[in-house]
């Protein structure tokens, strides 16, 4: 028998050999050239880390805050579409194993499974994902629904009013369903229009007109706080914190929209600079270690969010493999942050990354 997968990128490795080659390239996938994917990978090990001596870390906290949310370490888990891709249980086995690490699971609309369903499978908090529609009545109807169910905050994302050119799947005549949470809307059979005849569905019921008056209106007419996600700028940023955002999600969607944008993580800080501590600021993008987390909260995030590993856990173990992507992770970031002398999250800070290498630094200084 094969030893378990030690990291991330080994359970991709055994998802991509067991799934559908549609479904693996649409999960894996990015728009056009996927440059901005590659970069992504590149940026966050191009940053290094500094290793602290004599320092206790005898106990090692990991647990944080998210929207006065407890979670047992600062990871959640994204808004991704149709889990049912990977595994027949879908979003009820994702939503369990975040449960059992007891951290936020958000739940995208495009689910495989009711967010009534998956809101009565899960264990642990939940958010909702949804969009600005062109009927406002349906977009304060979904999040009342989800209000109803249980989530405890609306994650708006507001990257994704057009859409995007995934050259993946327009080779692969990819098609995906339309999830059930849209039923009452008669949208047909095909929620991605990537084939070239698709007939029209859910991302055509989305307002392209909105601005920040839209994230206002919304913020009054909804007792759930706002987390809006899709942020790349620090001029956003402010502003969405200004109309009414409780917190942001920093993202480019897994590079699935826009190719050649700068990665989360180079922008990341600006952000957090811009938005002065006015809502939270959490990071997506490329996580796939334990590193990776620790370089993000050292950058100003207060949490990561986890979107294509979640579904190489699924692909190789249904709900055990998700939980066990997030033990893999958990226990990097808990190395990462002893070896680094840092006892808490709230103690991982700048000061644990290198800036300019130290011979960079002596040729600088030689002139
Ligand atoms: C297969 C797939 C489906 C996704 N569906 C959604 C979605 O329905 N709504 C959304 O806001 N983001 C969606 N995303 C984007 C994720 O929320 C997240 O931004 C991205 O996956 C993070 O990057 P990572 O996959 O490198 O972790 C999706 C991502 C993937 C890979």
């Amino acid at each position: 028998m094969a030893p378990d997968p030690v990291n991330i990128y080994e359970y991709e490795e055994i998802a991509k050999a067991r799934l559908e080659k549609g479904h693996y390239d649409f999960i894996a996938g990015a728009a056009t050239d996927e440059i901005t994917l590659r970069r992504t990978r590149k940026v966050l090990d191009s940053i290094v880390m500094k290793p602290r001596m004599m320092v206790d870390v005898s106990t090692r906290d990991l647990g944080t805050t998210v929207l006065g949310q407890k979670i047992s370490f600062p990871a959640m888990l994204a808004p991704a579409g149709n889990h049912g891709a990977a595994h027949q249980e879908a979003e009820l086995a994702t939503a369990r194993a975040a449960g059992k690490a007891d951290t936020v699971m958000v739940l995208s609309s495009h689910s495989a499974k009711t967010l009534e369903d998956v809101a009565n499978a899960a264990t642990g908090p939940i958010w909702f994902q949804q969009y600005f529609f062109k009927d406002k009545e349906l977009t304060l109807g979904m999040a009342a629904r989800a209000e109803e169910a249980g989530y405890t905050a609306l994650c708006m994302t507001l990257d994704a009013k057009i859409s995007p050119k995934r050259e993946r799947n327009m080779r692969n005549d990819y098609v995906g369903p339309v999830s059930p949470n849209y039923a009452h809307l008669d949208l047909g059979t095909h929620s991605w229009k990537f084939a070239a005849d698709a007939p029209a569905g859910p991302s055509d019921i989305r307002d392209q007109t909105t601005t920040w008056d839209d994230l206002e209106w919304l913020a009054s007419n909804t007792k759930l706080p706002i987390v809006v996600k899709g942020i790349m700028t620090g001029e956003d940023g402010r502003l969405a914190a200004e109309s009414g955002a409780k917190a942001m999600i920093v993202s480019n969607h897994g590079a699935r929209y826009l190719d050649t944008t700068f990665t989360t993580i180079e922008v990341l800080p600006e952000v957090v600079d811009q938005v002065a501590g006015k809502a939270e600021v959490y990071l997506d993008g490329g996580v796939r270690r334990g590193s990776d987390i620790f370089k993000a909260l050292a950058l100003g995030a207060r949490s990561v969010l986890l979107g294509r590993p979640l579904f190489w856990g699924l692909a190789v173990d249904g709900e055990a493999g998700v939980s066990s992507i997030l033990e893999i992770l958990r226990s990097e970031l808990e190395a990462t942050m002893g070896i680094c002398g840092c006892p808490t999250v709230d103690s991982i800070s700048l000061d644990s990354l290198g800036g300019i290498s130290p011979l960079q630094q002596l040729f600088n200084a030689r002139g």
